[in-house]
């Protein structure tokens, strides 16, 4: 899959946690990632990784800047583009003008394995034109009836807009893996019955206050606590992302394919620390 648009129902989720980590676990694994914060004015994803804006997607629209200007890279090197904060020329554009963007995004990112846009919860005319965009929806959602209610609803729509795109669902904040997937299989089965359609089960992430330590820190929490919970469910998720399956013996295998996918046979002391 090429180009992903993370997106939700409802609004503070987990999508630009989540999002971030997707990133640097890719890139960790060696793939060439271009990580789009598409809540253009409003971004996220640049405090979230530690990053300092200097030219931003701002610049590209308001003063004809080339968008490899606009380019930062994090620590585990995931390329980012990033609208700055409060920016009215991009808070201003109409959906011609968010397309425009799009499109040009798109072609500078031909060089990229993925481009993975952390989109605005729901949809509109800022949203639409990344989801017409894209060959994969990763719907983040949490377990409450209102989360739920929405993601169906984001699904139905999303469909409606691309109906080719290929969605997953994430559930997120779960106490195991056995409550997300039990959550999954209620959302597949109402989309099942009424859309017809087939979503996949791309994995769950626990409640780990390594999460909000990490936003706190600005790293990923995936590149900053590689061996917390959280961060090993991402890892699961990612896998799905990249078009594998649900590791159901992720327990059991965990530290072994972090040495491989993280780092060429050695695990850095403070993960060790961590570990133990
Ligand atoms: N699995 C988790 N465990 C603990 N905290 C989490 C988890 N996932 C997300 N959070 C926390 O939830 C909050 C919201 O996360 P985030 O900003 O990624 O949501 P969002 O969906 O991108 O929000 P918005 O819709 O505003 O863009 C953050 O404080 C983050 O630390
Ligand atoms: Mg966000």
């Amino acid at each position: 899959m090429k180009t992903l648009a993370v997106t939700s129902g409802k609004g503070g989720v987990g999508k630009t946690a989540l999002a971030c980590s997707l990133a640097t676990i890719i890139a960790q694994d060696g793939k060439k990632v271009l990580l789009v914060d598409a809540q253009f004015g409003l971004p996220n994803v640049d405090l979230y990784c530690g990053l300092e804006m200097g030219c931003t997607l701002g610049h590209v629209v308001r003063d004809g800047r080339e968008l490899r200007d606009a380019v930062m890279a994090t620590d585990a090197g995931v390329d980012v583009l990033s609208g700055g904060s409060g920016w009215k020329e991009l808070s201003l554009l109409d959906s011609a003008g968010i397309a425009g963007l799009i499109n040009s995004i798109l072609s500078f990112g031909a060089g990229y394995d993925h481009i993975i846009f952390d989109c605005p919860s729901g949809f509109g005319d800022r949203v639409n034109p990344i989801l017409e965009a894209s060959d994969g929806l990763m719907l983040v959602s949490l377990g409450d009836a209102a989360s739920l209610m929405n993601s169906y609803g984001m699904l139905k729509t999303s469909w409606e807009i691309k109906s080719d795109l290929k969605a997953g669902i994430v559930v997120n904040r779960v106490s195991g893996a056995a409550q997300g997937k039990q959550i999954a299989q209620e959302v597949q089965g109402i989309v099942g019955q009424f859309l017809s359609r087939e979503l996949q089960y791309w994995g769950s992430v626990r409640e780990d206050s390594h999460v909000g330590k990490a936003c706190m820190e600005r790293r990923p929490f995936s590149e900053k606590y590689p061996v917390a919970g959280a961060s090993q469910d991402m890892i699961d998720a990612a896998n799905c992302v990249m078009g594998g399956e649900v590791d159901e013996t992720v327990e059991v295998s965990f530290l072994g394919r972090l040495k491989s996918k993280f780092n060429k046979g050695e695990v850095a002391a403070d993960l060790q620390a961590e570990a133990a």
